[in-house]
């Protein structure tokens, strides 16, 4: 029998589209898989290339996952054997779109009692969001069995770099032609076939355990010390920092405080931050740390 999937996602600049044309190519050359993609788009749409301002004002709607109208979509079956859902974190959390479609009434119709597996193109933060993301396929009735986070593999000071230069000019260039391309590497895009290729195995048998560690096998997650410390304290200040925003009266000062806030703690308190850690907790604490990799690195919620 014909098994059904279903890609679903939201691009601005192509990248997460490009990573599920190259993810689902198994499954589309299998005869016995129907493939459906849709790409979901906001009823007011995000500009890209974002200008700063409208850059950090999606940061307090994007934290507390407030929901944008989305421009009517369908899907063709009412059931799939399995969804994939394509995302990328805004602000250490799934985006506006995505967390949208997430609170879809008829997309968490579909979501009940389906496997699911995410898959996100992002720069190198994604954990949080994850999370976020885990607590609402839960909430669903939706069982993750299989998450694969694409990031830039260049330095996190690079990225930040190289990031906000093509969301700020809309060009995924080398900026001065000095700094790396920005975002997933090309050759990371094209091998998400190799972790398609493992999801079709476990959807041919109808097996979904062991999935995550098949995929982990593979490379498709890898959770960094450095950057997992910075998202858990990032996410709990960004909360914060959202509610203040949002109650406030002068939001577009608040922003403005933030940005510069940001740049600051990103910049110079991180690395600081990260020293004393390295020096007088990270040695002593190997087992809670191996832990923490494992759990995020997984797809149980805790
Ligand atoms: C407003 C905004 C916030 C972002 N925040 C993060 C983030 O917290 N972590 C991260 O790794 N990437 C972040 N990114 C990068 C995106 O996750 C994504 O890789 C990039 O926007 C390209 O996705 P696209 O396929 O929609 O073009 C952010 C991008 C935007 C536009």
């Amino acid at each position: 029998m014909t098994k059904k999937i279903l890609a679903v996602y939201f691009t601005q600049s192509g990248q997460l589209g490009d990573i599920i044309d190259h993810f689902t190519k198994p499954f589309v050359s299998s005869p016995d898989i129907a493939v459906e993609k849709v790409r979901i788009y906001p009823a007011k749409p995000f500009p890209f290339p974002w200008t700063t301002s409208v850059f950090f004002d999606a940061m307090p709607e994007s934290v507390d996952g407030v929901p944008t109208a989305l421009e009517p979509f369908t899907f063709k079956e009412s059931q799939y054997d399995l969804i994939i859902l394509g995302y990328q974190p805004w602000f250490l959390s799934p985006s506006i779109p995505a967390s949208s479609l997430l609170q879809h009434p008829l997309f968490k119709k579909i979501l009940n009692n389906t496997p699911v597996v995410t898959i996100s193109g992002c720069r190198n933060m994604w954990i949080n969001a994850q999370e976020k993301v885990k607590k609402q396929l839960k909430e669903a009735g939706a069982n993750l069995a299989g998450n694969i986070a694409l990031v830039d593999r260049h330095n996190n000071y690079t990225s930040l770099v190289t990031i906000l230069y093509w969301m700020l000019t809309g060009k995924k260039d080398r900026k001065w032609g000095i700094f790396p391309q920005p975002g997933v590497s090309q050759a990371d895009i094209t091998d998400s076939a190799i972790f398609g290729e493992t999801v079709k195995a476990h959807l041919q048998k109808n097996e979904w355990n062991g999935l995550q560690q098949h995929l982990l096998q593979q490379g498709a997650v890898d959770v960094k010390y450095n950057l997992m410390f910075i998202e858990r304290k990032a996410g709990r200040i960004f909360s914060i920092w959202s509610k203040i925003i949002s109650k406030g009266k002068k939001r577009s000062i608040l922003l403005v405080v933030f940005k510069y806030y940001l740049l600051i703690a990103l910049c110079i308190a991180a690395p600081i931050i990260l020293l004393v850690d390295a020096v007088f907790f990270k040695p002593f604490l190997g087992k809670r740390i191996k832990k923490q990799k494992e759990y995020y690195a997984g797809v149980a919620l805790r």
